[in-house]
């Protein structure tokens, strides 16, 4: 079994629905960038037969694997699929990573070096750096927006909450209980930063340059959007409902951090 040095054994997985133009070159892209790492491939039926090709990039590579899902559940769906299968497997650490190129395998480096000392790595547009290449207006928009409510909402100091290019060492996701995970769409990726952020992992943003898709369709829409404004909300609410009980309790703020750190201790 490979190993990515500081690392161990890395999967990672790209959620497929309709990307049949653009699988192959992202699968050569990341095997070519970082032959030591695995892949997963989760798609959902995709109508467009995304699932066939990824069944002969299997055949092709003992490297690439296959989770064929019955129909389209969303994002975090699929990448909660991923994550049990990867766990199951025994990865030490997975990765997130859109099939539309919009997120670099060459940087992928530099995501698992900075995994040597971190828990989790997101790959950020909104650190020094960092940038998007090729949106719309309207896209910048409800991105720098989205990533400043969820700043305001809960107390978050992460740059770009919602960006999908992320490595998570595996104990985070088996401590963070993914069974009560309710997310669909793209706040998933908000759900998941707010929990390892909660739970005191170390969670560090390194800089990537997000490319808009040359082929295919985005499969964001308004009811993604609105998800993610309501759970934020709901979210940002019972923190601070939590932080009022707390201090009436006589206790003081929360330090999750403080909190890990006792438990390490404890254990070892
Ligand atoms: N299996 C599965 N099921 N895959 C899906 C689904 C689904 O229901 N919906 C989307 N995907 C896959 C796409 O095929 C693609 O590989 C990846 O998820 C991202 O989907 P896009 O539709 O290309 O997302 P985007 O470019 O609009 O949004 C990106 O940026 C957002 C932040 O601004 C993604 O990286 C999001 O995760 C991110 O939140
Ligand atoms: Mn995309």
């Amino acid at each position: 079994m490979d190993q990515y040095p500081g690392v161990g054994r890395v999967l990672v997985i790209i959620p497929t629905y309709n990307e049949a133009d653009n699988l192959r070159l992202i699968v050569g892209r990341v095997r070519a960038a970082t032959p030591a790492v695995d892949v997963l491939i989760a798609d959902d039926n995709s109508p467009d037969g995304t699932g066939r090709i990824a069944d002969e990039l299997a055949a092709g590579d003992p490297a690439v694997h296959v989770l064929h899902r019955p129909g389209k559940q969303g994002l975090g769906a699929a990448y909660l699929a991923g994550f049990a299968w990867g766990g199951e497997q025994g990865y030490d650490a997975v990765v997130e990573m859109d099939a539309d190129g919009s997120h670099a395998p060459e940087e992928l480096p530099r995501l698992l070096d900075a995994l040597g000392d971190a828990d989790v790595v997101l790959g950020s547009r909104y650190v020094k750096g960092g940038k998007t290449v090729g949106w719309p207006w309207h896209r910048h928009l409800i991105s720098r927006s989205g990533n400043l409510y969820v700043r305001v909402a809960l107390g978050m100091a992460l740059r770009d909450a919602t960006g999908g290019y992320r490595a998570y060492r595996t104990p985070v996701l088996d401590k963070i209980d993914l069974g009560s995970i309710a997310s669909q769409g793209y706040c998933f990726q908000v759900d998941l930063a707010w929990r390892a952020h909660r739970n005191g992992f170390r969670v560090q943003e390194v800089p990537i340059t997000f490319t808009e898709r040359q082929r295919g369709h985005s499969k964001m829409s308004s009811s993604i959007v609105q998800e993610a404004l309501w759970r934020v909300t709901v979210w940002g609410a019972a923190a601070r409902w939590e932080a009022l009980r707390r201090s009436a309790a006589g206790g003081g703020p929360r330090d999750a951090r403080a909190e890990a750190r006792q438990r390490t201790h404890q254990s070892s």
